[in-house]
């Protein structure tokens, strides 16, 4: 069972700081020691965006793809076995030091940086987008703002993993799930950008977890 005590516990005095994303850094630095505290770092690409990846969009030579919120960098060291050429970013710096240390040979390019204020150069600049848990761990109002910035680098396409409730539901502790009005309103407040496939489903993890898999193209 994964535990979260820590990672909520940072998240709760961080964002009463009113730093939204100022414990991700903190809880990586403390996992230098403790590895088993971050929640999500399983050390293999999200199966989600493995079992995408070849059915929906095979990579033309070099695609360029951007990895949002990339972590320890499994899902852009998959992408990067695919034959994209990928960039990867993330808040924290240690997470990207990680990242590098782990992947010492990798085409990957791991930068340190907020989605909420990216390099102007970002904006319509990849192929593929995926974005995979980060908007679900951001509070919704800076979750509309992360979630316009991420669908603004889009050339073609975005594919977004997240939690999934019922708008009606509470979203409960973190991770707070996604709505998919919620999810829908991205596409709404981006021209050009169309929702071409949204699944919802419950997944095979233990206890089992109901997921969006919302693939975004821009027309
Ligand atoms: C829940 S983790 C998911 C990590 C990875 N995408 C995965 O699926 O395993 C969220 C990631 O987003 C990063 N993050 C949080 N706020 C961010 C921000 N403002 N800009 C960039 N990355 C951010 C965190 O440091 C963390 O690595």
């Amino acid at each position: 069972m994964t535990d979260r005590t820590v990672a909520r516990e940072l998240a709760r005095r961080s964002l009463g700081r009113g730093d939204p994303s100022g414990w991700f850094d903190e809880l990586y630095a403390r996992a230098e020691r403790e590895p088993e505290i971050v929640p999500w770092a399983n050390g293999v690409p999200n199966p989600l965006l493995v079992d995408w990846t070849p059915r929906r969009f095979e990579s033309r030579p070099r695609s360029a793809a951007l990895v949002v919120g990339c972590g320890y960098g499994d899902d852009a060291e998959w992408l990067a076995s695919r034959g994209y050429a990928v960039t990867a970013f993330d808040v924290s710096s240690t997470a990207i030091t990680a990242a590098r240390r782990r992947f010492p040979r990798s085409s990957v390019d791991y930068r340190v940086a907020d989605v909420l204020d990216p390099p102007a150069s970002w904006t319509g600049a990849f192929d593929l987008v995926v974005e995979s848990f980060t908007l679900q761990v951001l509070p919704p109002p800076v979750r509309a703002r992360a979630a316009d910035r991420i669908a603004g680098f889009a050339k073609r396409c975005l594919l977004l993993i997240s939690r999934a409730r019922d708008p009606g539901a509470p979203p409960g502790p973190l991770p707070w799930p996604l709505t998919r009005p919620e999810v829908e309103a991205i596409a709404g407040r981006t021209p050009g950008l169309a929702i071409v496939s949204f699944e919802d489903f419950v997944d095979h993890e233990t206890p089992p977890v109901r997921r969006f898999r919302v693939e975004f193209a821009r027309r």
